[in-house]
This record gives structure tokens, sequence and C-alpha cells, in this order.
């Protein structure tokens, strides 16, 4: 079995800037020398991800974005395909790498999902590194900002990876500050299984970037992973799926698709998808289009 990994750093109108691709490739190195070292795809997505909620290039982590109250509330989740497990957080405040707390949440509670200041205060007890937690701006009450004009964002740059280890167990994560001007406490597609992301060793792993509400309407992740494990090939199922969110709903998204023999997708609806994966030689391959 060939191992591979995959990751992207969002799908949007913005192509990709220079600094996105060195970002990009760093991390898909990252992920590509754990993988020849026999690391589990659970660890190898879960520090490509890191990289990339490091970097600040993305919207994830340290360059995560504001809500409309101006405070920074993250989301992740990570699951992997052997065992379906899977772990959660949403709207998580004042730490560098969410995805770490999305992992602890599947190793060391029985639970999924945390949310809020509960989640926060999970992350405290493991001590995860800290970023300054964003104070409100402006003391605006919320029925000011539900007056407030809200278009869906189009500058999406959720992070996220898939990868396939050298056993055969694939594993999906994603990690981001959510879309522009979303009221506060609002959570998109990235902390929900089966939306956001999905991995299963029967099908395959998916991770998704793009408008969170379309996404999670349609349980994406989890619709592609049927299709694969239907018989569809990725790119048709990645194809079948961002064509019906975009004639039903008027979605907006992009995708990582990965069989677990190692076939793969890359696919979007949007103008520009940051992306890509580490060919045989380990070199990273990475653009902004994918067609
Ligand atoms: N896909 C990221 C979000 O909608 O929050």
């Amino acid at each position: 079995m060939a191992p591979l990994i995959l990751a992207h750093g969002g799908a949007g109108r913005r192509p990709m800037t220079r600094a996105q691709k060195q970002y990009l490739s760093a991390a898909l190195q990252v992920g590509y020398h754990l993988l020849e070292r026999g690391a589990p795809a659970m660890t190898v997505v879960e520090q490509t991800i890191r990289v990339l909620e490091r970097s600040g290039v993305f919207n994830a982590g340290l360059g995560a974005r504001l809500q409309l109250d101006g405070v920074r509330r993250m989301d992740a989740s990570i699951m992997e395909g052997k065992g379906l497990q899977a772990g959660a957080v949403a709207s998580i405040e004042g730490i560098v790498h969410p995805i770490t707390a999305a992992r602890l949440v599947m190793e060391e509670t029985d639970h999924v999902l945390l949310v809020g200041p509960m989640a926060t205060a999970f992350a405290a007890q493991f001590k995860l590194e800290r970023q300054r937690i964003s104070a409100p701006k402006r003391r605006l009450s919320y029925g000011a900002l539900l007056k407030r004009k809200r278009p869906l964002g189009n500058r999406h740059g959720t992070v996220g990876a898939v990868a396939l280890d050298r056993f055969g167990t694939v594993a999906a994560g994603a990690s981001t500050g959510g879309i522009a001007r979303m009221l506060p406490g609002r959570v998109g597609d990235t902390p929900l299984i089966g939306c956001g992301v999905y991995a299963d060793n029967h099908a395959g792993a998916v991770s998704m970037t793009g408008v969170g509400e379309g996404i999670i309407r349609m349980a994406v992740a989890k619709e592609i992973c049927d299709r694969l494990t239907g018989g569809e090939a990725p790119k048709a199922a990645a194809r079948h799926v961002l064509n019906k969110l975009v004639t039903r709903i008027q979605g907006s998204a992009g995708t990582l698709v990965l069989a677990p023999d190692g076939r793969f997708a890359i696919a979007h609806v949007t103008p520009h998808m940051t992306a890509g994966w580490c060919n045989g030689r380990g070199e990273p391959v990475v653009r902004d289009r994918f067609r």
C-alpha cells in the first residue's frame, strides 16, 4: 500500500498567495515524511493541519477570522477509518491548534463533539499552546448584530487533510475560523462528522471546504463516502455531489477525496481551491485550480 497525503487551504474566489503555496507545500512534506516513517494516518492528518494552523496565512488557528462581535471562535474535527473514531470541537477560543483539541476529544473522552467555553476549558486541561483571546471590539447587542447584512463570504481558507497510511487506514481532518461576517456562535460544517469530514476504511476519506451552511444541509462528506462504497471513483463521486450542491441549493465548496486503494480527487465549484498532494518522490504538487 503506497501511503498518501493530500491537504487543502480553502476554496473560494481568491487565487493562492505565494505564502499559502509555501506553507501548504511545507505541510504536505511534513505529512509525507511522517507517512514514510510509518506514522498512522490520524497523526499525519493532525500534524499536517498543525502546520497550516500555525502559519497564520489560512483561515484557521493563528489566522482564523473573527466573528461579527470581534471574537475568534474556531471549529475542527478529525476522524479515522478503521474504528470510525472521531473527535471535534466547535466555537473554541484561545488555542493555536484546534485540530489537536479535536483529537484529544476523540482519545480522552467518550464523546465526539465539545463546544464553546467548555471546549476551551477542556483544551486548557491539556495545556495546549495558547493564542491571545480576542476581546469583543464593540459591545453591540445580539439584536443589532442580527440586523446587519450578512453575505456568506467567499474568502474561505478552511484547512484540511486526508491521508492513507501503510497499514491501509485512512483519516480526515479539517480546521477553520468559519466564514466572513458570521453571527457570534455560528458553527459551520467543519466540526460536524459526515458534513465537513468523514473517514471509513471501507469507503475512503473526505475533507471539505466552502460555505458550511450548504455542506451541512447535504451532509456532503458522508454522501461522497457512500458513493465510494457504491463503487464510484473519487472524481465521479466528488463531481456528482458538488454538482448536486450547486443545482439543489446553490452551495459553494471544494473537496479532497481519497479512496483506500490510493485513487484520489481534488474538486471544487469555486473559481479556486488551494490544495495539493505529495507525489511518489515526496515532492509537493500544489495548485489553486483543479478541473
Ligand atoms: N467550511 C467552513 C465553514 O463554513 O465554517
